[in-house]
């Protein structure tokens, strides 16, 4: 085995820069330049650089929208930081949700697509990724004090602790639900909504019509005659 150089880590930074320069040249090119931008990006965990990348194009393409912004599910806040300094200049504050309990325990339906702490099953990442709000605010204000600007990201950085809801289980899908209200004759969405809550199908979704028309009109899988939904096949 060759060993790596001994500065290959130094390497990272310049590389993440070309990067970023890169994907504005050719992907992205309404994304304005941003100081301190690579060097947060350099400091990223989970997330990659040209998925970042496409998150800061969109944060940015909305700026001139009212409100603020918001991540839910911030581990430990290396994307809060990068988003935190895309806002500096403006009055928008960052709202970080999270549990700070770390991922949940996995239901039935979840399934290890990706298993980037090499844990080897979805039952040993409950608990992972569990960072603590006092840990979140120390790291933005450490890479604040790393860019060496004057004007802090941390006053207006608020984490909010929100509490890991049970999650419902049904025995169907939502998908499966629909399907089998409709089999018999189509139905509209009013009739969908009350036949499936009738088989004991709940919603976990604050609008219950959202998660339906999710459904409802993903191509392929229902036929709409009318306003009258069926299985498409
Ligand atoms: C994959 S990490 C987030 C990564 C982060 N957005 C980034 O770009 O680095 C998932 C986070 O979601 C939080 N989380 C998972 N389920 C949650 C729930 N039901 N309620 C609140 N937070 C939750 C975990 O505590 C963890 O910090």
């Amino acid at each position: 085995m060759v060993p790596l150089e001994p500065n290959t880590v130094l390497k990272y930074p310049p590389l993440v820069r070309e990067m970023h320069d890169a994907l504005r040249a050719w992907l992205f090119p309404q994304l304005p330049e941003r100081a301190g931008r690579p060097e947060l990006l350099a400091r990223l965990l989970g997330t990659g650089i040209s998925e970042a990348t496409y998150v800061l194009a969109e944060l940015n393409a909305a700026m001139s929208d009212p409100g603020d912004v918001c991540e839910f599910g911030v581990a430990q806040g290396a994307t809060s930081a990068l988003l935190a300094n895309e806002i500096r200049d403006t009055t928008k504050q960052l709202w970080l949700y999270d549990s700070f309990t770390g991922l949940p325990k996995p239901s039935p339906k979840d399934h290890l697509k990706d298993d980037i702490f090499n844990l080897g099953s979805m039952e040993k990442y409950e608990g992972e990724m569990r960072c603590d709000s006092a840990e979140v605010e120390t790291r933005l204000a450490q890479i604040n004090r790393a860019l060496g600007e004057s004007e802090s990201i941390s006053p207006r950085v608020s984490t909010v602790a929100t509490k890991a809801a049970p999650r419902l289980q049904n025995a169907l899908s939502l998908k499966a639900a629909v399907q089998k209200v409709t089999s018999a004759k189509p139905l509209s969405k009013p009739e969908i909504l009350a036949a499936i809550k009738k088989i004991g199908y709940r919603f976990s979704a604050k609008d219950p019509m959202n998660s339906l028309n999710v459904v409802l009109y993903t191509k392929g899988q229902f036929k709409n005659d009318g306003g009258k939904f069926s299985p498409a096949k």
